[in-house]
């Protein structure tokens, strides 16, 4: 029986060569990670099909008057719950109990940051809203 037998030289540069694609392949991976992170979610609204006062909308509170839209990220600042009702004029978290004004500011702890206020772009042709959600 015939031996299959490489020199060192040879399964050297096979190593090296495996640890530098192994190398590549998790940098790319770790790049499309953070490309993935990155990219914000979109929202469109049509603000005119709203009415006044606050929407939950998913991921995003609206305060809409009828001069003013303010748009906020419905994660609570505090650990990142879901804020999805409003009670006495305040914007409630259900996790554990902070209360945010309409306007995004802390009423009361534990959540120390206002709600994150959302960028967004409006087509001036539709009027509807772009909103970045981040
Ligand atoms: Fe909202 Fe804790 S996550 S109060």
């Amino acid at each position: 029986m015939k031996s299959l037998r490489i020199s060192r030289r040879i399964f050297l540069k096979w190593l090296s060569g495996l640890s530098g694609f192994s190398a590549a392949f998790f940098w790319f991976k770790g790049t499309q990670r953070t490309l993935e992170l990155k990219a914000p979610d979109i929202v469109t609204i049509n603000p005119h099909a709203l009415n006044d006062g606050i929407s939950f909308m998913d991921s995003i509170i609206v305060n809409k008057n009828q001069k003013t839209v303010k748009i906020f990220s419905a994660r609570c600042t505090h650990l990142g719950c879901k804020i999805t009702t409003e009670q006495n004029g305040k914007l409630i978290c259900p996790c554990h109990g902070s209360q945010f004004t309409f306007s995004g500011q802390v009423e009361k702890g534990p959540a120390v940051k206002p709600l994150k206020t959302l960028p967004y772009s409006v087509d001036k042709n539709s009027g509807e809203m772009t909103v970045y959600v981040s």
